[in-house]
């Protein structure tokens, strides 16, 4: 069960005002309840367990796609001195990340604008089941672009808590992950935090495989 403060948030806000209300939050340095019960420190000590010492994690180019307005793990990724461009479906995010110096271009995830093989990870956090990324049908469609963008060996990782209408089945998301040709599929969440665990969250960390 949602607590009252989210089920207030989720009751007030609709899709349209979401990037207007993100925009205020984000100058106030506020973000949604959820993610702020997850704290950059949280996400470090979290990819520590994956990755060991986060320095190989420099000068890597990573892809924020449905970036908005930044995250927690953006930030982390941030100080770890890794190279984000930001990708969002919404101008004010792009405007408002542009603003900060960050890179970032207006992309969808079904259709990346970045070649083939280019990148060493990508990052969605909320992206599953927002806006226009929600759509079920083709939520294999997403990863599968996710995929192709990446190196061998690339990362994929997804950090979900939020939802704004009814969240995908876990065993649903994990399958679409499998079917676009991720493995060693490691599941965070419960890393992260214990206290969103009535939202259904899904974070996990997934590798591209090798070509044979
Ligand atoms: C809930 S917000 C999360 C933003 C940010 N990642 C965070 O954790 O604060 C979801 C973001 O995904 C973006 N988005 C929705 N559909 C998208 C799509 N098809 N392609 C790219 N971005 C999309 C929205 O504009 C929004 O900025």
């Amino acid at each position: 069960m949602e607590t009252n403060q989210e089920k207030e948030y989720l009751r007030k806000l609709s899709a349209d005002d979401w990037i207007r209300e993100m925009k205020e939050r984000a100058e106030r340095g506020e973000f949604e309840p959820w993610v702020d019960l997850i704290t950059v420190e949280d996400y470090r000590r979290t990819l520590e367990k994956y990755f060991g010492n986060l320095d190989v994690l420099a000068g890597k180019k990573y892809l924020d796609i449905g970036a908005g307005f930044g995250s927690k793990l953006h930030e982390l990724l941030k100080q770890l001195g890794v190279e984000i461009m930001n990708i969002d479906i919404g101008l004010e995010s792009v405007k408002f990340l542009k603003e900060k110096r960050e890179d970032g271009v207006i992309g969808d995830v079904f259709k990346l604008p970045v070649q083939e093989n280019g990148l060493d990870g990508a990052i969605a956090v909320n992206l599953i089941n927002t806006g226009s990324a929600m759509d079920r049908e083709d939520l294999e469609g997403i990863f599968k672009e996710i995929h192709r963008a990446l190196k061998e060996k690339g990362h994929l990782i997804q950090s979900h808590f939020g939802y704004f209408v009814q969240p995908i089945p876990k065993d649903e998301q994990l399958a679409a992950v499998v079917a676009a040709g991720f493995k060693n599929i490691q599941l965070i969440q419960n890393q992260l935090t214990s206290k969103l665990a009535h939202l259904e969250p899904l974070a996990f960390i997934a590798e591209k495989a090798e070509s044979k």
